[in-house]
C-alpha cells in the first residue's frame, strides 16, 4: 500500500519538498518565507487580486488563501518554474514582444492564470482570455497588451 505524503510534503517546480511551517500556513508565505521564492507577490491576501497565483496540478490558484495542507502531495508551480531568462516561457517571450507591462507587479499572477488556460485552451478566444484574467487586476491599466500577449503565446504554443 503506497503512503499518503504528510501535510507539510509538496512538489515545487519538480522538485519534493517538506516544509517546517504550520500546515495552516498560508502557500504563498512558504513560497516566499521557507523557499526563497519571491516571484509571486502578495497584493491583497484576500484572494482579491490574483497577483499570488500559482499553479496547482494545473490549476491557478491564490497561494495567499491556500493553506499548506492543501497543497500536499501536489505540484506547484511558481512564476520560477514557468521559464528562466535563457529558457523563458512561450508567455514570457509573448509578454516581451508585446511589451505586455508597466511596473510588472501583477505579471507573474498573470501569467500563471495564462498558463492555466493555454492548458486547458490551447485556441482561446479573445473573451475567453479575458474571462480568464477576469480575477487578476492590473493597476497600471495594460490589460489590453496582456491580452494581446496571451494571444500571441496561443499561437506559439498549440499544436
Ligand atoms: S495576494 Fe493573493 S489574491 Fe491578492
Ligand atoms: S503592470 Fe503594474 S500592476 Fe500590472
Amino acid at each position: 500500500m503506497s503512503q499518503q505524503p504528510g501535510p507539510n510534503v509538496l512538489t515545487v517546480n519538480g522538485t519534493e519538498r517538506n516544509i517546517n511551517a504550520d500546515p495552516a500556513t498560508p502557500l504563498l508565505s512558504v513560497l516566499r518565507g521557507e523557499l526563497g521564492l519571491t516571484g509571486s507577490r502578495f497584493g491583497c491576501g484576500a484572494n482579491q487580486c490574483g497577483a499570488c497565483n500559482v499553479l496547482i496540478d494545473d490549476v491557478a490558484v491564490a497561494s495567499c488563501d491556500t493553506p499548506l495542507w492543501a497543497a500536499a502531495g501536489k505540484h506547484v508551480t511558481t512564476i520560477e518554474g514557468l521559464g528562466t531568462a535563457e529558457h523563458p516561457h512561450p508567455l514570457q517571450r509573448a509578454f516581451l514582444h508585446e511589451q505586455a507591462m508597466q511596473c510588472g507587479y501583477c505579471i507573474a499572477g498573470i501569467l500563471i492564470s495564462a498558463a492555466a488556460l493555454l492548458k486547458r485552451q490551447p485556441d482561446p478566444s479573445e473573451a475567453e482570455v479575458r474571462a480568464a484574467l477576469d480575477r487578476n487586476l492590473c493597476r497600471c491599466g495594460a490589460h489590453n497588451r496582456i491580452v494581446r500577449a496571451v494571444l500571441r503565446a496561443a499561437k506559439e504554443v498549440r499544436p
